[in-house]
């Protein structure tokens, strides 16, 4: 099993973007998380195309895009085109969440689908074999820094269940307030793609902090 570390740019100096990218490209990190907020379906705005594609300029890693944004569909074509690796839309955002699945592969990246922290993990089942991630959140999304919610562990055990002989080779990522003190459980609920802004980027040494998310998430695997 490969576990992966995906640092969050929502908490990255956006004064020295390019900074914090070489960081990340240096690190033991996977991939980059892209947060994008439209001030609609969160009560915050972050940043859009121009910014991601700068990201891209200089991003050696792949690019996790996470959608919090209302009508997806608008704009999913060109989240893939200025350089989206995978996609993750919000169930509670599509009516006709088939339909963006199939645009987001379409598009040629891969399709994720994130659930608020009220979304039970069933609702997935009908569309579970379509997709490649599904991004459990961990707070409400809209804000890093935020405290992480304890009925993750159940969620996680949940879509353990729910891909059991049907999707194995899914990710379940999980995002908002995880932790060097939390990762070691996370994994062991059965989540093998972290998500982390606040628990990476407001440490003194985030290049060490990603190393020592890594190896508690290898040496777990190993025990
Ligand atoms: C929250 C975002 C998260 C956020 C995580 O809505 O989806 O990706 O950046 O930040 P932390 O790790 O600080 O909770
Ligand atoms: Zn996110």
């Amino acid at each position: 099993m490969k576990y992966i570390i995906a640092p969050s740019i929502l908490s990255a100096d956006f004064g020295n973007l390019q900074h914090d990218i070489e960081m990340i490209n240096q690190s033991d990190a996977d991939w980059f998380h892209v947060d994008v907020m439209d001030g609609v379906f969160v009560p915050n705005i972050s940043f859009g195309f121009p910014v991601m594609a700068a990201v891209k300029k200089h991003a050696t890693k792949p690019l996790d895009v996470h959608l919090m944004i209302v009508e997806p569909d608008k704009f999913i074509p060109e989240f893939a085109e200025v350089g989206a690796d995978r996609i993750t839309v919000h169930y509670e955002a599509c009516t006709h969440l088939h339909r963006t699945i199939q645009l987001i592969k379409s598009s040629g990246c891969k399709a994720g689908v994130a659930l608020n922290p009220h979304t039970p993990v069933s609702l997935l089942q009908d569309v579970i074999e379509d997709l490649d991630l599904v991004l459990i959140m961990s707070v409400n999304p809209g804000f890093g820094g935020q405290a992480f919610i304890y009925n993750t562990y159940k969620k996680i055990k949940d879509l353990k269940l729910l891909i059991q002989g049907v999707n194995e080779e899914l990710i379940i990522e999980v995002d908002g307030g995880v932790s060097l003190q939390n990762i070691v459980t996370l994994v062991s609920a059965g989540a093998n793609a972290f998500v982390a802004g606040n628990a990476i980027f407001a440490t003194d040494n985030p290049t060490e902090t990603i190393a020592k998310m890594k190896s508690l998430t290898v040496s777990n695997f190993t025990i």
